[in-house]
C-alpha cells in the first residue's frame, strides 16, 4: 500500500543502513547526486542481472559504449534542439521548476512547448511558487543536457544510452548476420541538468539508465506477441481505465502494436520479478502533447508512491526516426536487406526508481513496531547472517569457521555479533536478509545450527551443519522448503 510519508521513512533507513544517501555530503551536499552504499550496491547489480536476463532470454545482445557523445551526435538525434524543458522562476525568491510540473500540481495535465505559449499559461492562471507562494513570473527554456569541451571539440554528457546503439546499427545488425529482430541492451549512467533535483534517487543530475533498443522489420511482421498471461491496468491517453491482459489490449486496439505489448509484458514480468508490488503498477500511455521528439507511442510503467504515480520505465515506438536521421546526417546507409529502416521499440528504465520501488514494496513493520524489508530472497542484498548466540564459550569462533566456509560457497554472506541477538535478528530484518544461522550451544556440542526466515520469524532448530553446505546454491538447499517461498 502506497502511504504518505513512506519516502522520507525509506531514505532514512536508507541512510543508516547503508543502501543510498546524499552524494558529498560533508561540503555540504549538491542536489541531485547520490552515492549507493554496500546494501545499495549490491540490491543495483541484482536489478541490473534481472534486466539483463530479460532481455537476454528472448534473443538480446549487450554493449557498452561512452558516456562522453560529440555534439554532432546528438544534433543527429535531435536532442540540442528539442531536449529541453520550459521552466519557470518565481519573482520573488528566485527558485526555478518545470513549469509542466507547476501545471500539473495545479490540476492541468499541459505541456508547454514554448516559452510563448508558457507566457500565455502564466498570464491565464495564478500560479505559484511551491517554495514561496508568490507568484511565477518568467518563463524561459532550460536546456537538459551538460556540456563540456575537449580542444575544439565539444560533448555532452549523454541523456540516454539508446544513441551508443543507434550510431553502431550496422556493426550491430552485421554481428547478427544482418538479420532482424535485433535487441540490443546496454546499462550505465545518464545525466540529465534538471532543473528541480528532488526526493534523492527519484529526480538525479546523473542517474543509473537500463535500455534495449529494438530493432525490427517492417510493420505488420509481428515477430514479437504477448502472450497474455498477465493482466495489467492501462490507463489510456482519453482518461479511461482497461483492466486487461496485453494480448486482449491489442486485440482491443488499446495498445496498437503486438510487439509494443510484449516489451510492456516483458517489463512487467521484470518489475514484479524483482519485488515490485504488483498492485502498485500500472501503464499510462502518454498524451499526443507529452510525447518526447522521437517518439510517436509511449506507454510508461508507473508505481504508486505516496498516492501519486512514478514513471519507472518508458517504452517507446521510436519508429524509423533515429536511423533516418543518423543516416542523413553521417552519410552512412543504415539500411537492411536494399533499402529498408528498420523500426524500433525501446524500453527505457530508470534503476534508481526501480530500487525504490522495490524497497518501498517490500518495507513494513512488525506489531513491535520494528521494520521488515520483505525483499524476494534473492534480491535480498545478504542471503545469510551467522550470528553466534553468544560471543563466549567459543561460540564465537564457531561461528566464525561456519561463517567462512559458507562465505566461500555463498559470497553475500555476513557475520554480527555485536549487541542482543533479538537486535541482531531486528538488523537483519530491516535489511532485508532472508535467513539467519544461529550457534549455540546445540552446535558445540552436536553441529546443530537454527535457521530463521525473516518474514515469519519461524525457526527451524536442530539443523545439522553439513547440511548447509550439501547444496551449492544455498537459496535453493531443500532444508529451506519447510519455510515455504519467499
Ligand atoms: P520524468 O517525466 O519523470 O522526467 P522522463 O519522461 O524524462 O521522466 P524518460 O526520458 O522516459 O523519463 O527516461 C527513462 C527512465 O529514466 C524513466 O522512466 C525514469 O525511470 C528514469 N529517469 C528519467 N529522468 C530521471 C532522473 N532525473 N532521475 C532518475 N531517474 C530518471
Ligand atoms: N531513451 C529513452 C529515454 O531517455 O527516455
Amino acid at each position: 500500500m502506497s502511504k504518505q510519508g513512506e519516502l522520507e521513512e525509506l531514505m532514512e533507513i536508507a541512510k543508516r543502513r547503508g543502501f543510498f544517501w546524499p552524494s558529498f555530503s560533508i561540503y555540504g551536499g549538491f542536489s541531485g547526486l547520490n552515492d549507493y552504499g554496500p546494501l545499495g550496491s549490491l540490491l543495483k547489480n541484482r536489478v541490473y542481472e534481472k534486466w539483463k536476463r530479460a532481455f537476454a532470454s528472448v534473443g538480446g545482445i549487450e554493449i557498452d559504449t561512452p558516456n562522453l557523445t560529440p555534439e554532432v551526435v546528438l544534433k543527429a538525434s535531435g536532442h540540442i534542439d528539442k531536449f529541453l524543458d520550459i521552466a519557470a522562476e518565481c519573482g520573488s525568491c528566485k527558485n526555478r521548476f518545470k513549469l509542466e510540473n507547476i501545471l500539473s500540481d495545479a490540476g492541468y495535465e499541459i505541456v508547454p512547448e514554448s516559452v510563448e505559449e508558457g507566457e500565455k499559461l502564466l498570464s491565464d492562471h495564478i500560479l505559484k511558487c511551491p517554495r514561496c507562494g508568490a507568484r511565477l513570473d518568467k518563463v524561459f527554456e532550460f536546456h537538459l543536457m551538460f556540456k563540456t569541451e575537449s580542444g575544439s571539440e565539444s560533448y555532452f554528457l549523454r541523456p540516454e544510452t539508446a544513441q551508443g546503439i543507434f550510431v553502431n546499427f550496422k556493426l550491430l545488425l552485421n554481428y547478427n548476420k544482418g538479420k532482424l529482430p535485433l535487441i540490443v541492451y546496454q546499462q550505465g549512467k545518464g545525466y540529465r541538468n534538471e532543473i528541480a533535483p528532488r526526493q534523492g534517487l527519484i529526480r538525479q543530475r546523473e542517474f543509473n539508465m537500463a535500455e534495449a533498443e529494438v530493432f525490427l522489420p517492417e510493420e505488420g511482421s509481428e515477430v514479437f506477441a504477448p502472450s497474455g498471461n498477465r493482466e495489467a491496468q492501462l490507463f489510456d491517453k482519453y482518461g479511461k481505465t482497461h483492466t486487461m491482459d496485453l494480448s486482449q489490449a491489442v486485440e482491443k486496439s488499446v495498445i496498437k502494436s503486438a510487439e509494443h505489448a510484449f516489451f510492456m509484458e516483458l517489463i512487467l514480468s521484470f518489475a514484479v520479478d524483482v519485488g515490485i508490488d504488483e498492485t502498485r503498477l500500472r501503464f499510462r500511455q502518454h498524451r499526443d502533447d507529452e510525447l518526447a521528439h522521437y517518439s510517436s507511442e509511449c506507454w510508461d510503467l508507473e508505481f504508486n508512491m505516496e498516492g501519486s504515480w512514478l514513471e519507472i520505465t518508458g517504452i517507446s515506438d521510436r519508429g524509423t526516426y533515429d536511423l533516418t536521421r543518423h543516416m542523413e546526417k553521417s552519410g552512412e546507409n543504415l539500411a537492411y536487406e536494399g533499402n529498408q529502416i528498420a523500426r524500433v521499440i525501446e524500453p527505457a528504465t530508470g534503476v534508481d526508481r526501480v530500487i525504490v520501488s522495490i524497497l518501498l514494496s517490500s518495507m513494513s513493520k512488525r506489531d513491535s513496531g520494528y521494520n521488515v524489508m520483505k525483499l524476494p530472497a534473492p534480491m535480498a542484498p545478504y542471503r545469510i547472517a551467522v550470528l553466534p548466540l553468544q560471543k563466549k564459550d567459543g561460540l564465537s569462533e564457531k561461528a566464525q569457521e561456519i561463517f567462512k566456509r559458507l562465505r566461500s560457497m555463498e559470497p553475500y554472506t555476513v557475520y554480527d555479533e555485536s549487541g542482543t541477538i533479538g537486535r541482531r535478528y531486528a538488523r537483519q530484518d530491516e535489511i532485508g536478509t532472508p535467513y539467519c544461522i544461529t550457534v549455540d550451544y546445540e552446535t558445540m556440542e552436536k553441529n546443530m545450527v537454527t535457521i530463521r526466515e525473516r518474514n515469519s520469524t519461524g525457526q527451524i532448530k536442530n539443523i545439522d551443519v553439513e547440511l548447509l553446505f550439501s547444496h551449492p546454491d544455498f537459496l535453493s538447499n531443500p532444508i529451506l522448503d519447510q519455510f515455504g517461498s519467499q
